[in-house]
């Protein structure tokens, strides 16, 4: 590994190819400032309570006009009873022509929910979910807004986000330590969001019959390695230490259900979030990533609390430098 030059890809260098995410395909939702929501994250328990998401009720529906009918935290669970609730009824103009990526309408079309219905994975990574008038319920409670909204599946809809480590260096090896504390600085492999500017995890849906670990090595090869102009020789050499590395051990930081603004009474956002470190730096860590144009980057960033970041995953970046014993 190590006599692979340092420079092995030294001529490359980053185009960018990112063409934004849309909003049904990305994982993170919409830009938002991560403040709403961190809290959230701070512990397993808020996340498991369904009163907990927040974002799920943003008064305007993303990419429309649509509002939301509002529903106070005391009204979020769906056990409290509440006759006045008049949920809006909203699937996008983009899901409605039935792309590829998308359900019909529950009907004349009655997939097997809670199972692996086909190809498609309807079962939720936080258990069995209820069902009223054959459509799913949101396990987290009321959202103000029935119907699939952006996304592409009644119930569920699985996204992975692979979040890609290596210590930071100096160009004679050593790891940096943070002045203030003292603890090695973490970098992840981060994409600059062309919606908003702010920087994400290059997660993105699991695609029907993919593994989870598939959809993590595959949307991570695409972010990164598509964005890079390198040789064919090159890009095998690339090709091969991201499997390398995908292969190994990743330490899983969340699985779960994401309070994303896309998120409706009938379907939302769930997904898996694996680090995968570079320990001894002669791996990916040489993925020469670096600016690009204008339009948008992919680079290795250091991890620290003070980053503006897509608020699930600042919350994930914590989870990882907190298991790695590194500056937070
Ligand atoms: C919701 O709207 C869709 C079209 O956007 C329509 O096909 C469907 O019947 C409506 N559902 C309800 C419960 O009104």
């Amino acid at each position: 590994m190590k006599a692979v030059s340092r420079n092995w890809v030294a001529s490359v260098h980053v185009a960018l190819s990112l063409i934004g995410l849309p909003y049904a395909a990305g994982t993170s939702g919409v830009c938002r400032k991560n403040a709403i929501s961190r809290s959230l994250f701070s512990s397993k328990s808020v996340y498991m309570s369904p009163a907990a998401h927040v974002k799920a009720r943003c008064p305007v529906y993303p990419g429309s006009d649509t509002r939301r009918f509002p529903v106070p935290d005391d009204k979020v669970d769906w056990d409290t009873d509440w006759p006045q609730y008049s949920p809006v009824n909203y699937t996008a103009p983009t899901v409605l022509k039935k792309p590829v990526w998308a359900d019909p309408e529950i009907g004349p079309f009655s997939p097997q929910f809670n199972s692996l219905d086909g190809s498609v994975d309807r079962r939720s990574h936080e258990g069995s979910y209820r069902l009223q008038n054959g459509k799913p319920l949101n396990p987290h409670g009321r959202t103000g807004l029935e119907g699939q909204g952006l996304l592409g599946r009644w119930g569920p809809n699985h996204a992975a986000d692979p979040i890609v480590t290596r210590w930071k260096r100096v160009s004679t090896g050593q790891r940096v330590h943070h002045t203030n504390s003292q603890l090695p600085v973490l970098q992840f492999v981060s994409i600059k969001r062309l919606d908003c500017g702010e920087w994400a995890i290059p997660g993105g849906m699991v695609d029907p019959g993919e593994r989870i670990s598939q959809t993590l090595q595959r949307e991570f090869s695409e972010e990164a390695l598509n964005s890079l102009q390198a040789s064919p020789s090159e890009r095998e050499k690339i090709q091969k230490r991201i499997t390398e590395l995908f292969n190994s051990a990743g330490l899983q930081v969340y699985k779960g259900y994401v309070d994303d603004p896309r998120n409706t009474d009938n379907a939302w956002m769930e997904t898996v979030a694996v680090n995968f470190h570079d320990e001894s730096g002669n791996s990916v860590s040489e993925l020469p990533l670096q600016a690009g144009d204008d339009a948008g980057q992919v680079s290795w960033i250091d991890v620290d609390s003070s980053l503006a970041l897509y608020a699930n995953h600042l919350h994930f970046l914590e989870t990882v430098a907190k298991e790695r014993n590194a500056h937070w």
